[in-house]
């Protein structure tokens, strides 16, 4: 299958950014200046900001959903939340193993893949995050590592709850950086993780399977990104938080789109 059988899928991640004045102000302005794209629209925002925006955004092409969330179904675990709290205030998916969950608070491979098991039962759609450190790639781990966080990440779950999984291959050294990788790096990598999907799960549903590239993403460099073949969207941080570029973003995805 090629690139234009699969939709175009632009995530915004706002991280710990965004009260609700300026989110709803946000979305506001953003809903009319996206109306009629084909691309789909993600944000994924602050657990505080889901059911307001949820309820902003009704019935469009855009959707809000979480940047993390616990394995457990509930319990006593101060602090955290739990997918179907996520689904309950209108979310419709969730980032998992971002790398500064990996980074910052020490998530690994068999508590990502937990995590991916219960937002599959909680109706939630994951966006699995992988990628390499600066270091890994200097010393030519790359595919070691994408492969190991995609097998442990996908670990003992069905091929067939996977089918509308995401990817996002997001270098841990370009996100936040000056410059993204460049198109062919990030190429050459979508093109393994398609590998790899298809060695998990099947070739079929490998090839129908969205996978975004992150990392310092911009309004310069979204359209050459785009146009390679295995990239099929974009997990934006940066960016996500001015609306001119984050809808410049989407309206480029869209010139690609089928
Ligand atoms: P960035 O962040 O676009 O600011 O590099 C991407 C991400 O962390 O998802």
């Amino acid at each position: 299958m090629d690139q234009g059988h699969r939709p175009q899928v632009i995530t915004g991640n706002w991280k710990m950014y965004k009260t609700l004045d300026e989110a709803l102000t946000f979305v506001r302005d953003l809903l009319p200046s996206i109306q009629g794209i084909r691309s789909t629209v993600y944000l994924a925002v602050p657990y505080t900001l889901l059911l307001p925006l949820s309820k902003e955004v009704g019935e469009t092409s855009l959707f809000v959903g979480a940047q993390n969330m616990n394995d457990a179904s509930e319990g006593a675990f101060t602090g955290e939340i739990a997918g179907k709290m996520i689904k309950d205030a209108g979310g419709k998916f969730v980032l998992l193993g971002h790398s500064e969950r990996r980074r910052l608070f020490h998530e690994d491979n068999a508590f990502i893949n937990r995590k991916v098991k219960r937002a599959i039962s909680d109706q939630l759609q994951p966006i699995l995050c992988i990628g390499e450190t600066k270091k890994e790639r200097e010393e030519e781990q790359t595919k070691e590592v994408i492969r190991t966080q995609l097998c442990e990440g996908l670990a003992g779950i069905e091929p067939q709850s996977l089918s509308d999984l995401i990817v996002a291959y997001e270098p841990v050294w370009a996100i936040g950086a000056h410059e993204s990788a460049t198109a062919e790096v990030v190429q050459e990598a979508h093109r393994f993780c398609r590998e790899v999907l298809s060695e998990l799960l099947s070739q079929p549903l490998a090839d129908q399977i969205v996978i975004q590239y992150g990392g310092a993403v911009t309004p310069s460099n979204a359209t050459e990104l785009l146009m390679q073949s295995d990239v099929d969207g974009l997990l934006i941080g940066g960016a996500s938080l001015s609306l001119e570029s984050f809808v410049k973003i989407i309206h480029d995805s869209n010139q690609l789109n089928p």
